[in-house]
């Protein structure tokens, strides 16, 4: 028996506690955010019986098959969230443009963006997919969020965190004073606290998670990285293992556990690579700096870039601060003729 059973509401509480003004907006968000997390828990749970799982028939702004559950988790979040009277906007992923606050309901001041299913093309197979969220502080002028409170960089985030449909569901999150996972117990319907202040193992396990199936498209320092990871270059170090769940939050929870280095690199095909910026990037980032680990884009800081629009991709190098250290070094690397896969 732990020692003491603290639900998500109470752990919000005392986190907020800690800070004297403090309006309680915040908990509210993240009280939220924990209800749409079991909303959508229950629909994945049940994936396959109802007809939840397939596509919708439909694409998104990305040009992406639509499956009725991203629908449903988009919906959900929106709806959870668009009466608390403390956003002043939204924006999802499955929308191309920001999310108002109805009209007949109050705004405030902060601003939610998020993934609300991420890893679809795993639904109808059963494996791990998540939801990623993202707080900011409202700074545009008028009462009405506007697409300027959404385009901010990742180091202004208030909160980052997701929710990881697995073999439990787990709730992740951080407001910027350590990382918090909480475990949902359906039977009594409430998140736990389950991995209070989750810090990154360091050294973290030898893991590297990348879609091999791009090599072809890959810089020849990008091949050049990967071959070192793999012990083919010659080169000191242990080997790594491949793991790859093609969920990034499953990824980026296995390596935010164990360690490791997570990479959506850019290539040929995409030239900013496959991951947004804003709804997932970004959160992870935070998540995974908090928790004493790095994230890069190859060059920069994820947290460090302003985004330009809603969409915006960014390729990712995120984990292990000593592996995505390597990983910058040998980027930046120049690298004479090609590199054999
Ligand atoms: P989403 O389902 O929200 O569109 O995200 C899918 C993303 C991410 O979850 C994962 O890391 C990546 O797509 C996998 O892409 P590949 O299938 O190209 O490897
Ligand atoms: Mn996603
Ligand atoms: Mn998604």
């Amino acid at each position: 028996m732990p020692e003491s059973i603290v639900t998500i509401e109470r752990h919000i509480i005392d986190q907020e506690r800690q800070f004297p003004d403090a309006t309680g907006a915040f908990s509210s968000i993240l009280y939220d955010l924990a209800l749409a997390g079991k909303l959508i828990s229950r629909e994945v749970r049940k994936a396959g019986l109802v007809d939840i799982i397939g596509k919708t028939g439909g694409t998104n702004v990305h040009g992406e098959t639509v499956k009725k559950l991203d629908v449903f988790a988009h919906d959900v979040i929106y709806k959870a969230l668009d009466h608390c009277g403390h956003l002043c906007v939204m924006a999802s992923e499955e929308a191309e443009d920001v999310l108002p606050i109805p009209d007949q309901f109050h705004t405030g001041n902060y601003v939610l963006l998020y993934d609300p299913l991420d890893g679809s093309s795993n639904i109808d197979v059963n494996v791990t997919v998540g939801t990623i969220f993202s707080i900011h502080r409202k700074v545009s002028e008028g009462e009405r969020g506007t697409i300027e409170d959404c385009l901010q960089p990742g180091f202004r985030q208030i909160a980052a965190g997701y929710v990881v449909y697995g073999s439990s569901t787990m709730l992740v999150y951080t407001t910027g004073h350590g990382v918090h996972g909480f475990t949902l117990d359906p039977s009594i319907g409430e998140f736990l606290l389950s991995h209070p202040n989750i810090r990154m193992p360091e050294p973290g396990k030898r893991i590297y998670s990348v879609n091999e199936g791009n090599e072809g498209r890959w810089s020849n320092q990008q091949k050049r990285l990967i071959r070192h990871l793999k012990g083919l270059d010659g080169g000191k170090t242990k080997s790594f293992s491949g793991r790859y769940i093609g969920s990034m939050v499953a990824d980026i929870h296995r390596t935010l556990m164990y360690g490791g280095l997570f990479m959506y690199p850019a290539d040929r095909k995409s030239p900013r690579g496959k991951l947004r910026l804003l709804y997932e990037c970004s959160p992870m980032a935070m998540i995974v700096n908090e928790a004493g680990g790095r994230a890069i884009d190859g060059t920069r800081d994820i947290l460090s870039i302003s985004p330009e629009s809603l969409h915006e991709r960014s390729p990712l190098y995120i984990g292990s601060k000593e592996y995505v250290d390597l990983a910058e070094r040998i980027l930046s690397e120049e690298v004479d003729g090609d590199v054999a896969a």
